[in-house]
């Protein structure tokens, strides 16, 4: 036993550390390097190594990801302060328990596993029939989305990853700056990328679309370089901006005229208050150059349950002429087997009348937090963005580091957001601010937060 040693919790820490590299600016960054190969070495005295070479492309991958990342600040904070109330505006994550309409169907779903007539195996790859007719019917009342073109995933994370394996590693591509780090580092490790470039916070071969308020975080499309690929989330993650349809319009003419496809991210749709599309296909010609990503987990409180789905219209084919659709089918029944039964029955329990109405009941006390925490920062004189179409809060601190502010809140306030860097280059002086919480918590982080900034 090549472990026998050493004490499990240690090999686990020492395995924790190496995945917990943080990269905060150039001097931690070497710091963390020695770091890492201080580990490195001890960990090769301990273990026998194999003779299997490490993947490259994730070796190219500068931190741990993102919101692993925060846990673990998050972990190191309780440790340091055991008797504090820590509060969560950091990963994102759905607080507020699902409506037993919907949990009603997913255990009488599970129950009838356990009986000779309700057991099912294997579904369809493409997610049960029902549900997708139901997503069509329901999310794209007005776009005509066929069934057969809406596939059900178990999350639009792990659709991210079998969108890369269908497009490979020689497409060139653009993802706004900032973005859901997802895009970025599932491109990384597909092999798509150059090297991290210490100097502007960039992989190499990524074009970077910067996103802020100066542009109306909608890129400068005059300066974009043709890419095969446009990664597009909206509403944004991190800003919570949801583009207009004006500007969609100029995204899809753009992707037309140099014969691009865009990975559209709509996981925050469900959130859009004023008339900005809830889809890309809302926009004319989209179905001839998009592809869409979507998600029950924060539309449904579905994180855990885990459920989404994605669109690929018939009408989109590669140069050569092929269908687009045909290979995605491809990948999905090659490289994933279908979606949880249980949770597909949580899904269509969702699109029911009375799902629709109970999910819609919790998204509007997600939007009365974003209210509150939108105010506090308002009241607070800073800038702030988002908030009125995606439950995340976009808080501008000019001249501050993004990291600095992040620890500042942290050691002083005991609340965890996220150091706008970690969503690109373009969040510095940025921290993201989720506005999932139960009211009592948003109402003291409130307080606390004004505390420290007034
Ligand atoms: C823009 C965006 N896309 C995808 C995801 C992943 O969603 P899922 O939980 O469905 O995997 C997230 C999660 O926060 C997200 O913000």
């Amino acid at each position: 036993m090549y472990l026998s040693h050493l004490s499990l919790p240690t090999c686990t820490r020492s395995a924790a550390l190496f995945q917990g590299k943080l990269v905060q600016n150039s001097s931690t960054a070497s710091k963390e390097r020695g770091v890492g190969m201080f580990i490195r070495r001890r960990y090769m005295r301990t273990v026998c190594l194999t003779k299997v070479p490490r993947n490259a492309n994730l070796e190219k991958l500068q931190n741990g990801y993102l919101f692993p990342e925060i846990s673990r600040h998050e972990f190191e904070h309780v440790q340091k302060y055991p008797n504090v109330k820590l509060i969560s505006l950091g990963v994102g994550d759905t607080t507020e328990p699902i409506p037993d309409i919907i949990t009603l169907d997913m255990a009488a779903h599970s129950r009838a596993l356990s009986t000779v007539g309700g057991y099912r195996g294997y579904g369809a790859e493409q997610g049960n029939k029902e549900l997708r007719k139901a997503i069509a019917e329901t999310l794209y009342p007005d776009v005509h989305i066929k069934d057969t073109e809406v596939f059900v995933s178990d999350g639009a994370q792990c659709d991210i990853s079998r969108i890369q394996l269908l497009l490979g590693p020689n497409v060139t591509m653009a993802v706004q700056d900032p973005s859901f780090p997802g895009y970025v580092d599932t491109s990384v490790i597909m092999g798509r990328s150059g090297n991290f470039q210490e100097e502007n916070g960039k992989y190499g071969k990524i074009e970077y679309m910067k996103c802020g308020p100066e542009n109306n975080f909608f890129p400068d499309l005059s300066n974009t370089p043709r890419t095969d690929i446009i990664f597009f989330i909206s509403p944004n993650n991190p800003t919570g901006y949801a583009a207009s349809r004006d500007q969609l319009e100029k995204l899809v003419k753009f992707a037309k005229k140099n014969g691009s496809i865009i990975i559209y991210d709509s996981a925050y749709a469900a959130y859009i208050s004023d008339d900005s599309p809830r889809s890309i296909f809302e926009i004319p010609g989209a179905r001839e150059v998009a592809i869409e990503i979507s998600s029950f987990s924060k539309f449904a409180g579905f994180t855990g349950v885990r459920l989404g789905w994605t669109v690929v219209p018939e009408e989109l084919e590669f140069s050569n002429g092929f269908p687009v659709i045909n290979d995605f089918n491809r990948v999905v029944c090659t490289c994933f087997n279908g979606a949880s039964s249980i949770a597909q029955a949580g899904g269509l329990a969702c699109l029911s009348p009375e799902g629709y109405k109970g999910i819609r009941g919790v998204i509007d006390f997600y939007k009365e937090n974003m209210k509150i925490l939108l105010e506090t920062f308002q009241s607070l004189g800073l800038k702030v963005y988002g908030g009125k179409n995606a439950p995340y809060i976009w808080v501008h601190f000019p001249g501050s580091s993004s990291w600095d502010v992040f620890a500042k809140i942290l050691e002083k306030t005991h609340i965890i957001t996220i150091p706008g860097t970690g969503f690109g280059p373009n969040g510095e002086e940025y921290i993201r601010v989720s506005a999932f919480g139960n009211r009592n918590s948003i109402l003291e982080a409130s307080e606390r937060l004004t505390n420290l900034l007034k």
